[in-house]
């Protein structure tokens, strides 16, 4: 077990066999020991190629996709909003549906912060159905940018999102992926 997965196994709350909930150390209260280690550790998935910036999603994203940064040269981190964008014109939007919260909801970005041929590493927290992933290489469709990879902190190996995203086209790294939290018990693939 890496250090991501045993902290999982001591710290993690699994609900309804569905949803593990890391507030203590990841999601709310965040180890930033810990939170560098998968920094480092999502960086040397991906550091064999030229990357421009990194895009996540708020709010939980953005600290991962920053320690990210930081072991790949402290190259820009750009996060898209949730929301519409009223205020300025250009910006790219697409919808997310979550099956986790029940809604479907705009995520947007300025489009000054993807540019055409910029190659892009997508960071997330979780990955569950893939919509949100999915969502952020749709900006990046629209602004003609190339999704590089997407690296993810804890996969829920149960759920589609890692066969969707690959069907797509798409290369997916995860730190942690879980096969099934059954009875309370967290096996990891
Ligand atoms: P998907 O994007 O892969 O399809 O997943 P889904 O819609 O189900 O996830 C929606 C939100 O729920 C995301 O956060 C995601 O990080 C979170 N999530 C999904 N599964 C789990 C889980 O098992 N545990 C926890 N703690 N979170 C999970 P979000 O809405 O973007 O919220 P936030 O980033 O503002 O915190």
């Amino acid at each position: 077990m890496n250090k991501l997965e045993e902290r999982i196994i001591a710290d993690g709350i699994v609900l309804e066999e569905k949803i593990l909930k890391v507030n203590s150390f990841l999601n709310h209260q965040i180890d930033v020991e810990l939170l560098d280690w998968i920094g480092e550790y999502l960086a040397k998935q991906f550091n064999n190629q030229p990357i421009d910036k990194i895009l996540t999603i708020e709010a939980s994203g953005i600290a991962f996709a920053t320690a990210t940064s930081y072991h790949l040269n402290k190259i820009p981190v750009v996060f898209a909003r949730k929301g519409t964008n009223k205020l300025t014109g250009d910006s790219y939007s697409a919808e997310v549906y979550s099956f986790t919260k029940k809604t479907t909801f705009v995520i947007n970005c300025d489009a000054q912060f993807i540019c055409p041929g910029e190659k892009i590493l997508i960071i997330d927290d979780f990955l569950a159905d893939g919509n949100a992933a999915l969502g952020l290489t749709n900006l990046c469709q629209q602004a003609k940018a190339e999704v590089v990879g997407i690296g993810i902190v804890i996969e829920k190996g149960f759920q589609p999102g890692r066969s969707r995203l690959e069907a797509a086209g798409f290369i997916v790294k995860s730190v942690a992926c879980i096969a099934n939290m059954k009875n309370n018990r967290i096996e990891f693939k």
